[in-house]
């Protein structure tokens, strides 16, 4: 799968309006939604007063990623909010299992994230219950940084646990997603690119989301 899913945390938030009126009117997939609590993650972004309002602008299914501690706390917010895939992270779950039969309860998707530093086998015992495994690409917390190279082969070994267990999980990456590193992505096998500064502040975005597509289409 090719799917693009713009992050709005690198948007205008002075000008939501505009920014939602693009992204409905391009090829993007999803909408990729940061939440951090500035315990979790060093810095804090948006919370539910802003998700409400930018949940009713967009038909597209929102993808929520919650850098927060706890996130089990907020599973029947998220939904509410008509969320499609709600993102926690395997580092802020202590019981990550019950964590994902909540939110497959709650009618969502369930994608797990890990930070860099996480390995994949941690998600060994797990796997066959995700929709997503979500890759952090940078250290989560800001937009515009440099993507970790090594990442490259952990999108591989995913992909080679995910085939070698006969898992469904759709492989999402996050952080440093561009135009020359998307297409690395995806000889090594993603299904998801988020991507935040390489498309909003573009003078084209909509045209940024085609170009970013047919060169991942064309791997
Ligand atoms: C970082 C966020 C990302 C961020 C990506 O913690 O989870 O979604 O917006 O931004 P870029 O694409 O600019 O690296
Ligand atoms: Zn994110």
């Amino acid at each position: 799968m090719n799917l693009i899913a713009p992050s709005l945390l690198a948007a205008n938030f002075a000008n939501l309006e505009r920014e939602m009126e693009w992204f409905n009117q391009s090829e993007a997939d999803w909408l990729h939604l940061d939440v951090m609590d500035g315990v979790f993650v060093p810095n804090i972004s948006f919370g539910f007063p802003v998700l409400e309002h930018v949940a009713r602008m967009t038909e597209k299914p929102l993808d929520v990623h919650l850098m927060i501690v706890e996130p089990q706390k907020f599973i029947s917010q998220v939904r509410d909010l008509g969320a499609a895939i709600m993102n926690v992270h395997q580092e802020a779950c202590l019981h990550l299992h019950r964590t994902v039969q909540q939110i497959h309860e709650a009618g969502m998707k369930a994608s797990v994230t890990l930070n860099p530093s996480t390995p994949i086998s941690t998600l060994e015992d797990i796997i066959q219950d995700l929709d997503v495994v979500m890759l952090m690409t940078v250290n989560p917390g800001f937009g515009a940084q440099k993507f970790i190279e090594h990442s490259l082969d952990k999108v591989r070994r995913l992909r080679e646990m995910i085939t070698r267990t006969g898992a469904h999980a759709l492989i999402e990456v996050d952080g440093g997603v561009n135009r020359t590193t998307a297409p690395l992505l995806a000889k090594a096998g993603v299904d998801v690119y988020v991507a935040g500064s390489a498309l909003y502040g573009k003078p084209d975005p909509v045209a940024e989301v085609k170009a970013l597509k047919s060169l991942i289409e064309a791997c």
